[in-house]
């Protein structure tokens, strides 16, 4: 049982069992035996998700296993692990905020890796939410970089304390998946920084040990082949050491990715066309390698450092070591893996309406409760590398009925008069996102049509809406009594779901993204170039024959909640709203200093209150100001949090800890953050749109 012991959340980076300096001196022992032909072997992928493992110098054979919310689980590789939990996604376990959780979280899966000898997890994925209609939006943290920064350092911690390597992905500014091998992000330094480097920072500087680049452009240049993204940014502005690897099939110049700083090409193997992507015979990095050192293109230097970069991290986590896994023991943790499934549902199931209180259920005195919609019997999950199945996997009717027995009526096609009959109704929908394509954000007009003509019916709508993303509500927000928002529940968030609805939980899930009135309203609109419509399927995928197109972040930093405050424009459900069976008010703001300079730490103490009768959870804000900058600033930035239980009738005092780099901004005159003088406002409250106390410091 070692690798799972004494496994608990906190604040310190993970520490390689084996010194960064020790393993890369150790490599070099090792790489002073092989040829430059045994080299290049190693700086491609095998077989899709291995790296090669060299017996005579005791170089193991790596596996890598995607995802982020649960190991997926391929059944043409070979594994001894059978099944695999299915989490709820990450979006899901964002809404939590809960800091501890995504430890436990990763940890879970990472036993999960452990069990079946996975030793590299291809996750987790820490794109931001820029654009409702990306397809992977339900693998990623959100759309606020603090507040995804704090849950992948955790993240990070959990996956590699149990002995696996955790894989950042997608390096960087990939943030829709339409057309994404020949989309082009155009994005200013700052914007990179201040939006997009922070959860990809964060989890660096916890320790994680491998990063995955991109399929997209950034300013002119594939990632995986670009000097600047992964020499430059990653390697120097970030700091990051280890082991950095393509995404399948993502680099085209053998010449340019050699040299940009990226050690691994995976898959490996090339592709004789868009359709046909299984050439073993023409493995691209390493069938091109040679080739492009007698030319003196690329030197040996070049392969020794790619080749140098991978075992040393495998040699750091101490892979070259046969694993004392305790295959019984971690098989005994599947249980406790379900229960943080489920505690995650439990925390990111997010109440975004409850008119006239028609939540919970039995408070109700429902005689009849009719189920209907899409996602009744089969569950709504994300496709593509995230897809994990799961077991014992319980659906939206399962779960209702063994948490509210005879009162649940199922009915696939209900009457105008069912449908008003019924004391509530339960309208499940939603969509099915999957990488390699985008979704679009209004739901198809026969789902709209189906809410509008129950709620026609019926005043006790409930929709239980199921997607990785922000839709379009507008036309039938308005109608419906409630809205659940459950993202994808894996394979046991369906009874959470279901206890929310009978008032055994308190929800207590509150957005990380803004969800639009209409997409228009997104700084991400409009992204598809002219003539050009969203599609389904892999085809396209492969289609890199055809123009580049630029995706502009014209909104800089002002990007999610900082674009819906800055434009004016109030979103349908700002970000970190939900709702709660019970009230909290919020009083008594102190600050532990008046002023803050640099490298100084500042104490917010303020006390909330459950003022209603059923005890709660509540995510508490804080937002900061800076109300005079020589840069233009956003309204508001979260800068801090704290999720509390609060028994009914009680209060709590919280308190949340600022530090001074939480006021600087990231200025390109000096390529560094700034701390600049002046008056920041602190704002602490329930959501981005709901402040409840303010406060103000000086930074000197
Ligand atoms: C995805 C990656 C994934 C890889 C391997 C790609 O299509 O973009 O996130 O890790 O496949 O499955």
């Amino acid at each position: 049982m070692s690798q799972i012991a004494d496994r608990k959340p906190g604040t310190k980076p993970f520490k390689t069992p084996v010194p960064y300096e020790v393993a890369s001196a150790k490599a070099e022992i090792v790489l002073a035996q092989m040829s430059l032909e045994e080299k290049i072997e190693y700086i491609g992928g095998h077989n899709y998700f291995f790296i090669k493992g060299v017996e005579s110098h005791q170089l193991p054979r790596l596996y890598l296993v995607d995802s982020t919310q649960g190991v997926h689980l391929r059944t043409d590789l070979d594994s001894k692990l059978e099944v695999s939990t299915s989490f709820p996604a990450p979006i899901a376990l964002t809404s939590t905020w809960n800091t501890e959780l995504a430890y436990a979280y990763a940890q879970s899966v990472g036993e999960e890796c452990r069990a079946g000898d996975i030793v590299v997890l291809l996750g987790p994925g820490v794109n931001m939410y820029r654009n409702s209609q990306n397809g992977r939006n339900f693998e990623y943290f959100g759309e606020d970089p603090f507040l995804a920064a704090r849950l992948v350092e955790q993240y990070i911690c959990g996956m590699q304390n149990t002995g696996t390597i955790a894989t950042l992905k997608h390096f960087m500014c990939n943030n829709t998946d339409y057309r994404r091998r020949t989309s082009n992000s155009i994005v200013d330094e700052r914007t990179m920084h201040e939006i997009y480097l922070p959860a990809f920072k964060a989890g660096i500087d916890a320790g994680a040990m491998a990063v995955m680049t991109s399929y997209n452009q950034i300013n002119g240049e594939w990632a995986g082949q670009s000097g600047y993204v992964i020499n430059d940014v990653l390697r120097k502005q970030l700091g990051f050491k280890w082991l950095v690897m393509t995404d399948w099939w993502s680099v085209w110049d053998p010449e340019k990715a050699i040299k940009s700083g990226l050690d691994l090409d995976m898959p490996g193997h090339g592709r004789k066309s868009p359709t046909d992507i299984e050439d073993f015979n023409n493995p691209f990095l390493r069938s091109n390698a040679m080739q492009l050192i007698n030319d003196g293109k690329v030197s040996p230097e070049d392969i020794h450092r790619m080749a140098k970069n991978i075992i040393t991290t495998s040699l750091a986590m101490g892979l070259d070591r046969p694993a004392d896994t305790d295959l019984e023991g971690l098989l005994a943790l599947f249980p406790r893996h379900a229960e943080i499934a489920l505690q995650t549902a439990r925390e990111g199931i997010v109440l975004l309406k409850n008119d006239n209180n028609v939540l919970p259920i039995l408070t109700q005195d429902a005689h009849s409760v009719l189920l209907t919609g899409m996602f009744t019997h089969k569950n709504a999950f994300g496709g593509g590398a995230a897809d994990v199945k799961g077991y014992d996997v319980e659906t939206i009717y399962s779960a209702l009925s063994k948490e509210l027995g005879q009162i649940i009526t199922y009915i696939e096609q209900p009457t105008d008069r069912e449908l008003s009959s019924a004391s509530i109704v339960l309208l499940s929908i939603g969509t099915m996102d999957s990488e390699a394509w985008d979704s679009p954000f209004e739901l198809p007009d026969e789902v709209n049509q189906l809410i509008l003509h129950a709620a026609s019916l019926n005043p006790n709508v409930v929709v239980i809406m199921h997607s990785g993303r922000g839709v379009g509500m507008s036309k039938w927000i308005g109608k419906v009594a409630g809205l659940l928002y459950c993202w994808y529940p894996g394979q046991i968030g369906n009874v959470a779901l279901a206890e929310i609805l009978s008032g055994k939980i308190n929800p207590s899930g509150k957005l990380p993204i803004s969800i639009e009135r209409r997409f228009e309203d997104s700084p991400a609109y409009p992204y598809i170039p002219e003539g050009e419509a969203l599609y389904v399927g892999w085809d396209k995928d492969f289609d890199i024959d055809r123009p580049i197109h630029n995706i502009e972040y014209r909104e800089g930093i002002f990007m999610g909640y900082r674009w819906y405050d800055r434009q004016g424009i109030s979103p349908l459900f700002p970000f970190g709203y939900g709702l709660s069976y019970t009230r909290f008010s919020y009083s008594d703001i102190r600050l532990s200093q008046k002023t803050i300079s640099d490298g100084e730490t500042i104490s917010v103490h303020f006390t909330i209150t459950n003022n209603g009768l059923q005890d709660g959870s509540e995510v508490c804000q804080l937002y900061i100001n800076d109300n005079e900058s020589s840069l233009p600033r956003p309204l508001k930035e979260l800068k801090g949090f704290a999720r509390q239980f609060v028994a009914a009738g009680e209060k709590k005092d919280i308190c949340i800890e600022l530090q001074s780099r939480d006021f600087a901004f990231y200025d390109p005159a000096i390529h560094g953050w700034k701390l600049e003088p002046g008056t920041c406002t602190i704002m602490v409250g329930a959501s981005s749109a709901d402040i409840r106390l303010l406060a103000t410091v000086q930074v000197v």
